[in-house]
C-alpha cells in the first residue's frame, strides 16, 4: 500500500536531514526514493542550472523540467537551450510563456523598456513575464528543484539545501547551494556539458537581456543584475515569499 504523502513542512524537514550530507549530484539521485512525490527542476540554462540537468538526464530520478522564457532572454541563453536538447535527448524539457494578454497589457501600460523607469514598472514586469508563467508551472508541484548557490549573494548565503516555500506549499532544493564556483566550473569541464558563451565574456549572472550586463573585475557576481536599481537587493520574486527569500529558519 502506498504511503500517505507528508505534508510540505515535515517533507522539507525530511529532505535536509537526508540531502544535507550528500554530494549535489547525490542529493538528485536521492530523490528515486521520492517518487510518490511531484518533482521538477526549473532551469535558467546558467551554469549551476546546466550541471543539475547533466545529473538529471544521467540518473533515473523522476524529475520534470522546465524554463520560463520571457520573451526577453538573450540570445546566447537560447543557444545553450538547444544545445542542451541536442545532447539530453532523454529529457524533456518544458517552456512555460508569459500570458499573452497580459504581457500586452504591460507593454501597453509601461512601454517596452518600461522597468527601467520605477522599481515597480520592474516588479510588474518580473510579475508577468517571470513569477505568474512560474505559478503555472509549478501548479502540483510537491519538490521544486533549483540552481541557487549560497555564494550568489548575502540574501542566499544563509539558506539550506532545503527550503519551505510557504506561499506556494512547495519543499524547494537547492542541491548546489553549497558548491562553489571553481567546483562548479571544474564539473562542467569534465563531463563537457554546454553553457551560456555570455559566461566567459563577464556575466556570472544572467536573466533577460535588457536587465543583466557584464560586471568588472572585483564586482559582486550579481552586480549585473538590474545595476540601475540601488536597493533592490538583485532578486525578481521568483525566489521570494512576501519580500523575502524563503529560509529553512521560516520551517
Ligand atoms: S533570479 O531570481 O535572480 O532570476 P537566478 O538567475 O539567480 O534567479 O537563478 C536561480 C534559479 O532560479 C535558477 O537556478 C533556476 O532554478 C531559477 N530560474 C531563474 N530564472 C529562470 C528561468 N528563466 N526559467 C526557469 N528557472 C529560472
Ligand atoms: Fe522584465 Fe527585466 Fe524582469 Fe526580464 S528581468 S522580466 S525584462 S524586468
Amino acid at each position: 500500500m502506498a504511503e500517505a504523502l507528508l505534508d510540505k513542512k515535515s517533507l522539507t524537514e525530511k529532505l535536509q536531514s537526508e540531502l544535507e550530507d550528500l554530494n549535489f549530484s547525490e542529493r538528485i539521485e536521492k530523490l528515486k526514493e521520492y517518487g510518490d512525490y511531484s518533482i521538477a527542476f526549473s532551469t535558467s540554462f546558467s551554469l549551476e542550472d546546466q550541471a543539475i540537468l547533466h545529473v538529471v538526464a544521467e540518473s533515473s530520478a523522476p524529475v520534470r523540467v522546465f524554463a520560463l522564457d520571457t520573451g526577453r532572454l538573450f540570445e546566447q541563453t537560447h543557444k545553450v537551450a538547444q544545445e542542451s536538447r541536442e545532447k539530453y535527448p532523454n529529457v524533456a524539457i518544458e517552456t512555460f510563456y508569459p500570458d499573452a494578454q497580459k504581457t500586452q497589457e504591460l507593454v501597453a501600460k509601461q512601454g517596452i523598456n518600461g522597468f527601467f523607469e520605477s522599481v515597480e514598472n520592474r516588479k510588474a514586469c518580473c510579475f508577468v513575464r517571470k513569477v505568474e508563467p512560474l505559478g503555472r508551472a509549478l501548479e502540483g508541484v510537491d519538490i521544486w528543484i533549483t540552481g541557487l548557490r549560497a555564494a550568489h549573494s548575502e540574501n542566499r548565503s544563509d539558506m539550506h539545501v532545503a527550503e519551505l516555500d510557504g506561499g506556494r506549499d512547495i519543499a524547494k532544493i537547492n542541491p548546489l547551494i553549497d558548491v562553489n564556483i571553481d567546483d562548479l566550473r571544474s564539473y562542467i569541464d569534465e563531463y563537457d556539458i554546454p553553457y551560456n558563451s555570455l559566461h566567459d565574456i563577464g556575466y556570472p549572472s544572467i536573466g533577460c537581456a535588457p536587465c543583466t550586463r557584464p560586471i568588472k573585475p572585483g564586482e559582486h557576481p550579481r552586480a549585473g543584475r538590474w545595476w540601475w536599481e540601488e536597493d533592490n537587493k538583485q532578486e525578481c520574486g521568483l525566489h521570494l515569499v512576501d519580500g523575502k527569500l524563503v529560509r529553512a529558519s521560516n520551517i
